[in-house]
């Protein structure tokens, strides 16, 4: 009996796919697509027509008052010395050059590039307000590795305040934001390249705190005693 309906199952089974068509197959007919893996979605490719919007174009234009990225409403974000997008320094230019990859010929290189490095106070500020903005949700604000997305499950978050990653140079921590690491997503496409230098010394600044309240906790550790 069970003989019988499990022969049954299976040339129903291969006359309902046989029926249905397989995925790729050539025919006139329509295809029955029963998971279509959200082939066929209602919605404006690029640079494609549209039937939708009366202009014909799949493509809108930017609400009034719409900010690029890397750009604020006075002007561009914490622009270099000189004519960045002409001279293909900072912005999203994509030198090989130290400035706009982190690396110098085979290495990564080690330290901030001067036109920012002279800036100070306010390349940290502009770095604190970056990386609250787009690194602390993962790395958390004090660098620890314990921001909400931890919460919410990416487990290998890392703090960036670890040993190692102190060793690390400049160059390659800039390299980190700008192409990703394994688990952590590239951030190049978002951050423009003054802002990347700007959280990398910040980075630096929340590991100079790490270190320093390791350092103060075990100058403050004493051997036990009674409390009076
Ligand atoms: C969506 C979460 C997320 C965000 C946002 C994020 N990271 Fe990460 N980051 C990770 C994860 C996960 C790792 C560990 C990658 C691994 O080794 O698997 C990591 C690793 C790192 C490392 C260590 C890389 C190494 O050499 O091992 C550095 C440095 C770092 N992140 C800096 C940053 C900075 C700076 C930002 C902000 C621009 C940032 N991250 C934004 C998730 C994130």
């Amino acid at each position: 009996m069970l003989k019988i309906s499990f022969g049954a199952l299976t040339i129903a089974g291969v006359l309902a796919l046989g029926f249905a068509g397989f995925r790729g197959a050539k025919t006139e007919l329509p295809h029955v697509e029963w998971f279509n893996d959200m082939a066929h979605q209602p919605k404006e490719q690029p640079q494609h027509k549209s039937t939708f919007f009366s202009d014909g174009r799949s493509a809108r234009q930017p609400v009034d008052g719409t900010v690029p990225i890397g750009f604020n409403l006075k002007g561009r974000y914490f622009q270099t010395e000189g004519n960045n997008l002409v001279s293909g320094h900072g912005g999203f230019a994509n030198q090989p050059d130290y400035f706009n990859t982190g690396r110098m010929g085979d290495v990564y290189g080690d330290g901030i590039p001067e036109v920012l490095a002279k800036r100070g106070a306010e390349l940290l500020s502009r770095g604190q307000e970056r990386y609250d903005i787009s690194c602390a949700i993962c790395h958390g604000k004090a660098g620890q590795g314990n921001g909400p997305v931890k919460a919410f499950g990416l487990m290998t978050i890392r703090a960036v305040t670890d040993e190692p990653l102190r060793a690390q140079p400049d160059g390659q921590i800039f390299n980190t934001i700008t192409h990703g690491k394994s688990t952590m997503g590239a951030y190049g496409p978002v951050i423009a390249v003054e802002d990347r230098w700007a959280i990398v010394a910040y980075v630096r600044v929340l590991q100079k705190v790490a270190e320093g309240k390791l350092a103060a906790a075990a100058a403050e550790t004493k051997p036990a005693e009674a409390k009076k």
